[in-house]
C-alpha cells in the first residue's frame, strides 16, 4: 500500500466538482455546479492551470519566471496557488471593487498585488488590464496568461467543465446559465454542450453597465461578471443570450441564498440564480437547468454580508473598505 499517493499535488484536485439539486419549487430540474469546491476556491482554477501548463510547454514561461495577470481576484488566486506550487513569482493587478477578502487571500499566497482604480473603460492607463500589460512589458521573464485573449481559457472548459456537466446530467441538460467575465466558461462549456446537443440553450449573465451590455458603460460592483473586452474568448456561436443584471439584484439574491437557503455563494452565483429563477418560469418539467456557482460567499463577507443592503449602490471609490487590507500598491 502506498500512503498519500492518491494525489501528488493539490493541483490534481482541480475540476470534477459536484452537481447538486436546488429545491426552489421550480418546474424544471435546477442543478448547481459547485465550482467553489475547487482547491483555489473558484471556477478559475481550471483555466489558470491550463494556461500556465500551456505556457510551460511552449516555453513562454520558464523556470524562475514571473506570472502577471489582471484579475478581479479569482483568476489571480488560482494563479497565485499554482505559481507557489510550481515556483513562480506572481503579480496580480486587481480593480478596487475587489473584495478585501480576495486581496487578503492573494497576499496570503505570497502574490504581489496592485489595486487599481475601478475605471470606466480600459483606455485609462491606471486600468487594471492596461497596467498588467505594462508590468509584463517591463519585467524580464514575465508572462501574462491574459485570460481575456487566451484561447486556452475557453479550451479548459471545453475539455473539463463541459464534459463533466454532460456526464453528470446523463446528457439531459437543456439550459446552461453562467456568469460572464472573460467568457471562457460560457464559450468553452457552451461549445462542448452544443456539440453534444445543438438544442442546449446557453445563457450568460453580465453586469448591466459593462461595455458589452451598456451603451454608456460605467463602473460596477459585482465581481466575476462584466464583459468589458470582446475577444477570441467570446464564442458567439456558443452563446444564445446574454442577460444583464444590476448590482442590486445580484447582491440581494446573494444575501437571500445564504440567509434563506443555507447556500453561501459569491456575487456572480447570486446573479446567475436571480436570472435563473426568472428564466425557468417559462420552462417545463422536462427541462434540466444547470447554473454555475463559481465561488464562495466567504470571499465577500465584508462587501456583501457585513454591509448595509444599500452599499452596492455606492460607487466603488466610496467603498474604501474594499481596498484597505495591508499596503495598497497603485499604478502611477
Ligand atoms: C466568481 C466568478 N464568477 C464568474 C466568473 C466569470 O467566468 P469567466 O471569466 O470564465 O467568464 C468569474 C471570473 O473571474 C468569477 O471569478
Amino acid at each position: 500500500m502506498s500512503i498519500g499517493n492518491n494525489y501528488k499535488t493539490i493541483l490534481q484536485m482541480i475540476g470534477n466538482t459536484p452537481l447538486v439539486r436546488l429545491e426552489f419549487g421550480t418546474k424544471p430540474t435546477l442543478l448547481a455546479k459547485l465550482e467553489l469546491l475547487n482547491p483555489g476556491g473558484s471556477v478559475k482554477d481550471r483555466c489558470a492551470l491550463y494556461m500556465v501548463e500551456e505556457a510551460e510547454r511552449t516555453g513562454k514561461l520558464k523556470p524562475g519566471g514571473t506570472i502577471v495577470e489582471a484579475s478581479s481576484g479569482n483568476q489571480g488566486i488560482s494563479l497565485a496557488m499554482i505559481g507557489k506550487i510550481k515556483g513562480y513569482r506572481v503579480i496580480i493587478t486587481a480593480p478596487d471593487r475587489t473584495a478585501q477578502e480576495k486581496i487578503a487571500i492573494l497576499r496570503a499566497y505570497g502574490a504581489e498585488v496592485y489595486v487599481c482604480p475601478n475605471t470606466d473603460t480600459h483606455d485609462d492607463p491606471r486600468n487594471y488590464h492596461t497596467f498588467a500589460e505594462h508590468l509584463t512589458r517591463s519585467i524580464p521573464g514575465a508572462y501574462m496568461p491574459n485570460q481575456y485573449f487566451n484561447k486556452v481559457n475557453p479550451e479548459a472548459h471545453y475539455k473539463t467543465t463541459g464534459p463533466e456537466i454532460w456526464q453528470q446530467t446523463e446528457g439531459k441538460i437543456t439550459h446552461f446559465i453562467t456568469g460572464t467575465g472573460s467568457c471562457g466558461t460560457i464559450s468553452g462549456t457552451g461549445r462542448y454542450l452544443k456539440e453534444q446537443n445543438p438544442n442546449v440553450k446557453v445563457i450568460g449573465v453580465d453586469a448591466a453597465t459593462s461595455m458589452y451590455s451598456s451603451k454608456e458603460p460605467k463602473a460596477y460592483n459585482v465581481e466575476g461578471l462584466g464583459i468589458d473586452v470582446i475577444s477570441d474568448t467570446f464564442d458567439k456561436n456558443a452563446i444564445d443570450h446574454v442577460i444583464p443584471i444590476t448590482d442590486e439584484d445580484a447582491f440581494t439574491m446573494t444575501r437571500k441564498l445564504a440567509r434563506d437557503h443555507g447556500i453561501m455563494v459569491g456575487i456572480s452565483s447570486g446573479a446567475v440564480m436571480h436570472v435563473a429563477l426568472e428564466y425557468v418560469k417559462n420552462l417545463s418539467e422536462s427541462d434540466v437547468v444547470v447554473v454555475m456557482f463559481a465561488d464562495s460567499g466567504r470571499n465577500y463577507l465584508s462587501k456583501v454580508f457585513m454591509t448595509t443592503p444599500s452599499a452596492e449602490s455606492r460607487t466603488p471609490s466610496q467603498q474604501t473598505e474594499t481596498v484597505t487590507v495591508g499596503a495598497v500598491h497603485s499604478p502611477r
